[in-house]
């Protein structure tokens, strides 16, 4: 079984879980893992399964790989990928839905792993300031607890629940 693991990630999130996806296949399977912008995906050689991961971007799948996954076709595809937002299992099931929009419909699609994932400093400081602007705003409240709460993710059990998903597959 040859294998890619391709993924988009600026923080380092998606890339530990692109790692953790390929530690459960032997080297000569993995034909490349690594980011997106680090290889030319035109010359990607071909192979059975693409593990494609991104980080959420406004609700969605990074652009780049929106377009790199139209371009696969008549493959086995399993998408993965990380969050800023948790603790919301339905909103772990939109997304998922979002994102396999993106598979083109003559692939097999294997499913999607989601987790949540820290995000950088700078939000932690704009919901604060926007606190401070807004004191009533109960939502903002909410999202600065769920920042906290994101600063340990990806963490074992997310990597164990990954593992057992890849296995599961
Ligand atoms: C510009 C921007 C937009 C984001 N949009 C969302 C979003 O819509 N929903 C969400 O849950 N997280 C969102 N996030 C959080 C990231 O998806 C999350 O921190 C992710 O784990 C980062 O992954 P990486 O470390 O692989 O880059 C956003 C982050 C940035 C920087």
């Amino acid at each position: 079984m040859r294998v890619i693991v391709l993924y988009d990630s600026i923080t380092g999130n998606t890339e530990l879980l692109g790692k953790t996806i390929a530690s459960l296949f032997s080297s000569q399977d993995i034909v490349y893992c690594g980011q997106i912008r680090d290889c030319n995906i035109n010359e990607l050689p071909k192979v059975d399964i693409y593990f494609i991961g991104s980080w959420t971007n406004r609700g969605d799948l990074v652009l780049g790989i929106k377009k790199f996954l139209q371009s696969i076709h008549h493959k086995k595809i399993v998408l993965f990928g990380t969050c800023g937002f948790g603790g919301s299992l339905e909103y772990f099931e939109t997304l998922k839905n979002r994102f396999k929009h993106w598979v083109p419909e003559d692939n097999e699609y294997l499913g999607c792993f989601l987790c949540q994932g820290k995000m950088p400093l700078s939000v932690k400081e704009r919901y604060i300031k926007m606190i401070q602007d807004h004191p009533d705003d109960k939502k903002l409240k909410v999202s600065l607890k769920n920042f906290e709460e994101a600063l340990t993710h990806p963490d074992n059990q997310d990597l164990q629940q990954l593992k057992e998903f890849v296995r599961g597959i």
